[in-house]
C-alpha cells in the first residue's frame, strides 16, 4: 500500500510543472542578455534566435571566443557542409588557456584533480596549465608532430589527459582520445584508422582499490599500428611496466628541458581540432570530426547559458573525458569560461557510495552535471549514501546520456538537490558537440523532457516522408539548420558521412539532419527523446553499436553467427543480449557462454560486457542477409512480432527464447 502511494505521487509529479525559482531567473546569465536586448519571454527570445541563428552566433562569437584575425563571413553553409566564421583565425587553446593566463585568472584554480586514492588531490592553475601545456606542446614537436597530423591519447580521468589534448591544439595537431575503458583491440583500431604518429598513454591507473594497466593495453594495439613512431608515457601509478626503448619516452623525461613558452597556432577555424570515434549502424566506429572555431563559440556559449556558470562556481561534470560529454564539458567549455572544474579519476562507489558527496562537500561543487545511469545506481545504494554529507553548495544539477525516467528525476531533486534545485536535461550526441535540447534556469521543467531546442539551435519531429508530425505523435528527431560547434565530416568516409545524417530528407530538404532519435512534442512544445532508431544500443549512457558487439562474438573461434540486442534495465538503461550460433559440432555449455562473454568484453573493452549469451539454432533475417533485431528484440521481450512474412526464414523467430 505505502509503495503504492509512493508510485500514485510520483506519477502525480510527472505531471507537474517544476517552476524555477525567482532568484535563479532573476541572476541567470541567459537572463542578462534577454534584458540587454529587451525580449520578454523565454519563447520569444528562443524563436528569434533560432530564426535569426546567424546573426545570433556572430554575436556570440564575438562574446565567448577571441579571434587572432576577425572574420568575414559568419557562415558558408553549402548542405551537407558548413564552414562558419570563414576567413577568421582562431585557436581552441589559446580561448581555453593563454588567454587565462595571461589575466588575473593565471592564479585561478583551472583543475581539481581528485584521484581515487583518499587523499590524492592535485590542483592546477590556469598559469600551471599554461605552463604544462606549452612544455608539452614543445615535447611534441620535438618528436616531430606538426600540423594536421593525428595523435590518439588512451589516459586516465587525470589533468594531464586534458593536458596533452590541449598541447596538440595548441600546435594545429588533431587528437583522437580513446576511452580508457575500451580494450587493446578498440584501442588498435583507432590508433590505425586514425593514421596517428604519436601514442600517449600512463603507466596504469586507479580502479576500485586496484591498478588498470593501461600501458600493456596500449602496447598491444601500437604493435599493429605502423604509423606509431613514438609513445609517450606519464607515470601515474608507479608499478613495472614493459618498455621499448626506441619506441617509449616517459612524459616527465618529454619535457623536461622544454621552454615553458610555446607559440599558438593561428589556424583556420574550419582547422580540425579533434577526431572522436563512435558507434553508428555498422560495425565499424565513425571518426567524427570538429573543428576549432565552431568549438570556440558553442561550446562555452551553451554551458555558460545552460548551466549559468559564475565566476566563483566549482563545476563538476562527471562524465569520462574519452566520451564527446568530457571534451566539451570537462576540457573545452569550462576551460573557456575560465572555470574551476573537478576530475575524479576513480569510481562512484569507491571506497563506498559515499564518494561522489564527500567530493561535493568537500570542493564546494555549485554545479553537478551526471547521468542517469549514475543517478539510478545511487537510488539503489539508498538515500543514506548522500544524506550524510553537507551539499548545501550545490545550485543547479544536470543529466545526459539517456532519457531520464521521472523516479530517477525526483529522486535526484529530492536526495541530490534538496528539493529544490532544476535539473537540466540536455539532449545532444557527439555529432552535435554542444547541448541541442535543454531547459535553461529559466525554463519550467517537465521531468524526462529536454524541454526545447536552445537558442540558435532548431529542432523539429519529422514523419517518414518528411512531414512535420503533430503535437503528441512519434516521428524522427531532425535538427533544421546549421550551427558551429556541429560535425563537419567522417574521417577519410565522406560517403558515409552523408548517407547517415543528410540523404534521408536531402531530397525534402536539403540540409535536414537525422538525428538518429525518435521522440515527440507535447502539446506545450516540450520534445519528449524516446531512445534510438537505428541499431545502437546505450548501455550505462555508453553509446554501442549492435553489430560491433556482434563481430566480437564472431571473432570467438566457436561461434558463426551472431545478433545482439540491447534489453532494458532498471540501472543501466540497457544491457547487451546475445544471441549465437555455434559452430557445426560445437557443444553447448554454460562455461561456453561465460567464455562468449568475456571474448567479447577483451574485444570491445569492459563497457561491451554482455549481460547474458544465450544459444540459438538460427536467427531470422531478411531475404538480404540482414539480422533482423527489432524481429528478435520483441520475440525476446515477449512482445507481438508484427509481420514476419517478408523473412527469409520466418521459423528462426520461434527459436527466439523469451528472456523476461
Ligand atoms: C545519444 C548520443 C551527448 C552526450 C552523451 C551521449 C542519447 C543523450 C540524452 C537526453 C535522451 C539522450 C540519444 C543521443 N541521449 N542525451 N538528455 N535524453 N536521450 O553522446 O554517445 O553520442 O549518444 O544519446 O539517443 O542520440 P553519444
Amino acid at each position: 500500500m505505502a509503495e503504492e502511494t509512493a508510485k500514485t505521487a510520483v506519477l502525480l509529479e510527472e505531471r507537474r510543472l517544476f517552476h524555477p525559482p525567482k532568484e535563479l531567473v532573476e541572476n541567470s546569465n541567459v537572463m542578462q542578455w534577454m534584458k540587454k536586448k529587451g525580449f520578454k519571454t523565454e519563447k520569444e527570445m528562443r524563436e528569434w534566435c533560432s530564426k535569426n541563428y546567424v546573426e545570433f552566433w556572430d554575436e556570440m562569437a564575438k562574446t565567448y571566443a577571441d579571434w587572432f584575425e576577425p572574420y568575414k563571413q559568419v557562415l558558408d553553409w553549402k548542405p551537407p557542409y558548413a564552414k562558419w566564421f570563414v576567413g577568421g583565425k582562431v585557436n581552441m587553446a589559446y580561448n581555453a588557456v593563454d588567454r587565462h593566463a595571461k589575466s588575473w585568472r593565471r592564479n585561478k584554480v583551472a583543475y581539481i584533480g581528485v584521484g581515487e586514492p583518499l587523499g590524492d588531490v592535485r590542483k592546477f592553475t590556469y598559469g600551471d596549465l599554461y605552463r604544462e601545456v606549452n612544455k608539452f606542446a614543445n615535447g611534441l614537436k620535438s618528436l616531430g608532430v606538426e600540423k594536421g597530423d593525428r595523435v590518439s591519447i588512451y589516459m586516465p580521468m587525470i589533468p594531464e589527459l586534458p593536458i596533452a589534448m590541449l598541447a596538440c591544439a595548441k600546435i594545429g595537431a588533431i587528437h583522437s582520445v580513446v576511452f580508457s575503458g575500451f580494450s587493446s583491440k578498440a584501442y588498435a583500431d583507432r590508433v590505425i584508422d586514425a593514421e596517428s604518429k604519436i601514442s600517449i598513454t600512463v603507466d596504469g591507473f586507479w580502479r576500485r582499490g586496484k591498478i588498470v594497466e593501461l600501458k600493456k593495453q596500449a602496447d598491444e594495439a601500437i604493435q599493429d599500428a605502423p604509423t606509431v613512431k613514438h609513445q609517450i608515457v606519464y607515470k601515474r601509478t608507479g608499478q613495472d611496466i614493459p618498455w621499448n626503448k626506441d619506441r617509449d619516452i616517459w612524459w616527465h623525461d618529454l619535457v623536461k628541458d622544454q621552454p615553458a613558452e610555446c607559440e599558438t597556432e593561428q589556424l583556420d577555424p574550419e582547422h580540425r581540432l579533434f577526431i572522436l570515434y563512435t558507434s553508428g549502424t555498422t560495425g565499424k566506429p565513425k571518426g567524427i570530426e570538429h573543428a576549432h572555431g565552431g568549438y570556440c563559440v558553442g561550446v562555452p556559449q551553451t554551458l555558460h547559458w545552460v548551466f549559468d556558470l559564475k565566476e566563483d562556481d566549482v563545476w563538476w561534470c562527471t562524465a569520462d573525458i574519452g566520451w564527446i560529454t568530457g571534451h566539451s564539458y570537462i576540457v573545452y567549455g569550462p576551460l573557456s569560461l575560465g572555470a574551476t572544474s573537478i576530475i575524479y579519476e576513480g569510481s562512484p562507489d569507491y571506497p563506498d557510495f559515499g564518494r561522489w558527496w564527500s567530493i561535493i562537500e568537500e570542493f564546494g561543487v555549485n554545479v553537478l552535471y551526471t547521468a542517469p545511469t549514475a543517478i539510478r545506481m545511487f537510488m539503489r545504494a539508498g538515500e543514506q549514501w548522500p544524506a550524510k554529507y553537507n551539499m548545501k553548495c550545490l545550485r543547479l544539477l544536470g543529466t545526459v546520456g539517456e532519457p531520464i525516467n521521472p523516479e530517477a528525476w525526483v529522486w535526484y531533486r529530492k536526495n541530490i538537490g534538496r528539493d529544490e534545485l532544476q535539473i537540466m536535461d540536455t539532449w545532444w550526441q557527439t555529432e552535435t558537440g554542444t547541448f541541442i535540447g535543454s531547459p535553461l534556469p529559466i525554463t519550467p521543467l517537465k521531468p524526462g523532457s529536454c524541454t526545447f531546442a536552445l537558442p540558435g539551435y532548431s529542432m523539429d519531429v519529422w514523419d517518414e516522408a518528411g512531414k512535420p508530425v503533430p503535437p503528441g505523435e512519434g516521428g524522427n528527431i531532425v535538427i533544421l539548420e546549421p550551427y558551429p560547434s556541429m560535425l563537419r565530416d567522417f574521417y577519410k568516409d565522406p560517403d558515409r558521412y552523408f548517407r547517415t545524417y543528410w540523404e534521408t530528407y536531402w531530397n525534402v530538404r536539403a540540409g535536414t539532419y537525422l538525428a538518429g532519435d525518435k521522440g515527440r512534442r507535447d502539446e506545450d512544445g516540450y520534445f519528449w527523446i524516446q531512445g534510438r532508431i537505428d541499431d545502437v544500443i546505450k548501455v550505462a549512457g555508453h553509446r554501442i553499436g549492435n553489430s560491433e558487439v556482434e563481430s566480437a562474438a564472431v571473432s570467438h573461434p566457436k561461434v558463426a553467427e551472431a545478433a545482439v540486442i540491447g534489453k532494458p534495465d532498471p540501472v543501466k538503461g540497457e544491457v547487451i543480449i546475445v544471441f549465437a550460433i555455434l559452430r557445426e559440432g560445437v557443444q553447448e555449455s554454460e562455461e561456453l557462454k561465460k567464455d562468449i562473454a568475456k571474448h567479447i568484453r577483451e574485444t570491445l573493452g569492459p563497457v561491451a560486457m554482455p549481460e547474458a549469451v544465450y544459444f540459438v539454432k538460427d536467427v531470422p533475417k531478411t531475404r538480404s542477409g540482414k539480422i533482423m533485431r527489432r524481429v528478435i528484440r520483441a520475440k525476446a521481450m515477449g512482445q507481438p512480432v508484427g509481420d514476419i512474412s517478408t523473412l527469409a526464414n520466418p521459423e528462426a523467430v520461434d527459436a527466439i527464447p523469451k528472456i523476461v
